[in-house]
């Protein structure tokens, strides 16, 4: 191992959204943060480098986006997912959720339904309901423990009408690595009913052996036609709050359309460490995000056994990407808010409470697993403790 994951660094003070807003979410000052899908490592060296080399300069004026930023991305996508990306293919925005946002806006019609997988990230509801569109809720079936699409049901949303579809591939919460040949059959189904497809793969590098992301535009130059490919490096290397990431379109048309919406709300222009830190990243961040990813599954291994140790009642949905794990605590006889305070007041813990990611999350919670060992050991020793003591 070259990097050290299980070092503890003090986030608190440091103006962080996971780590800095106990008293205020949660009404406790020493919750253990394990929600928001950032994590409590540091990013590749590489990144601190160059972000330290602009930040010497001292001079922050406007930047321009230089042809070497789109080769990394290139390079990156032909390597870890054979997918040849043109550069002008890309185009920038400041986050994926508002890259969902200006495509419901631009894709859809106002009242129209936009279809989404649930349970799902909980900002695909948000932008959804605040364009003035409506949800058309695709509920994800749990067979085997693991989910699968409902193409029936989604077939019915079709020809009801639906034209836009939301997808969350790899899937958040759930950890679905959708396989080729799932999302082949989604791809058709959108091919005979005319949808356009959004496809959220920001989870993209986040996947555990066994497992290949296969990019939804990759499937056809047909089905490319038809997608809005939203990517970034951020999750994959812990970056969110930079705030950069970038659409791949090979259909013109829609491409040009989200370029222009950008532009006109002037969400257009480069930053200079956002782009330092991509690129840094795409370059030189792959043997980090290895021993990354294998630190995680250790601590998924190490938060199953403990779970079915200590709280057999609750049943992990085995990941098979992201760093998240989601949790069904539904035999508890917990609902939202006596599962809240099990964690924020009794086990001193914040883990997702799964009502937000929709209906069908009632019940369940969602753990961010990346994190120092230590930390995770902490957090579900309290969790189950508190647990077993409410039984
Ligand atoms: C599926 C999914 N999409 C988007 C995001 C957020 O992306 P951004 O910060 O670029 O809006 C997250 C963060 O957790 C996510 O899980």
């Amino acid at each position: 191992m070259n990097y050290s994951f299980d070092r503890i660094i003090d986030r608190r003070n440091t103006r962080s959204y996971k780590w800095d807003q106990n008293e205020k979410l949660f009404g406790e000052p020493d919750v253990l943060p394990l929600w928001v899908a950032d994590m409590d490592f540091p990013s590749p060296p590489a990144v601190k480098e160059v972000l330290k080399q602009r930040a010497d300069l001292g001079m922050y004026g406007y930047a321009i986006r230089t042809d070497s930023y789109f080769e990394a991305i290139v390079n990156w996508f032909r390597d870890r997912h054979q997918w040849e990306i043109q550069p002008d293919w890309i185009t920038d925005s400041p986050s994926i959720v508002t890259s969902l946002s200006l495509a419901v806006e631009l894709f859809s019609e106002p009242g129209a339904p936009v279809v989404i997988q649930t349970p799902v990230y909980y900002p695909f509801y948000d932008v959804i309901e605040s364009n003035g569109r409506k949800v058309a809720k695709n509920s994800l079936l749990l067979r085997n423990g693991r989910f699968e699409m409902d193409y029936e049901h989604l077939e019915s949303l079709f020809q009801e009408g639906a034209k836009l579809l939301l997808l969350c591939s790899p899937h958040n919460p759930g950890g679905r690595v959708w396989e080729r040949e799932e999302l082949q059959q989604l791809g058709e189904l959108c091919l005979k009913y005319q949808v356009t497809v959004v496809s959220d793969e920001i989870h993209c590098d986040l996947t555990f052996p066994g497992h290949k992301h296969t990019p939804f535009a990759t499937l056809s130059p047909e089905i490319a036609d038809i997608t809005v490919s939203c990517l970034a490096a951020t999750k994959t290397f812990n970056l969110p709050g930079l705030h950069t990431s970038f659409i791949v379109a090979t259909n013109a048309n829609l491409r040009r359309k989200m370029a222009r919406r950008l532009q006109t709300l002037s969400l257009h222009m480069a930053s200079h460490f956002a782009q330092d830190a991509v690129e840094a990243a795409y370059r030189n961040g792959a043997d980090w995000l290895d021993e990354m990813m294998a630190y995680v599954q250790g601590n998924l291994e190490y938060a199953i056994d403990y779970l079915g140790s200590n709280l057999p009642q609750v049943k992990p949905l085995r990941p098979d990407g992201t760093y998240l794990l989601w949790l069904d605590c539904r035999e508890l006889g917990l609902d939202a808010k006596g599962l809240k305070h099990l964690m924020y007041n009794k086990a001193k813990v914040a883990f997702n409470e799964g009502s937000v990611f929709g209906t069908e999350g009632a019940g369940w919670l969602r753990i961010n697993l990346a994190c120092p060992r230590s930390i995770l050991e902490q957090a579900l020793k309290q969790f189950c403790d508190a647990a077993n003591a409410n039984e």
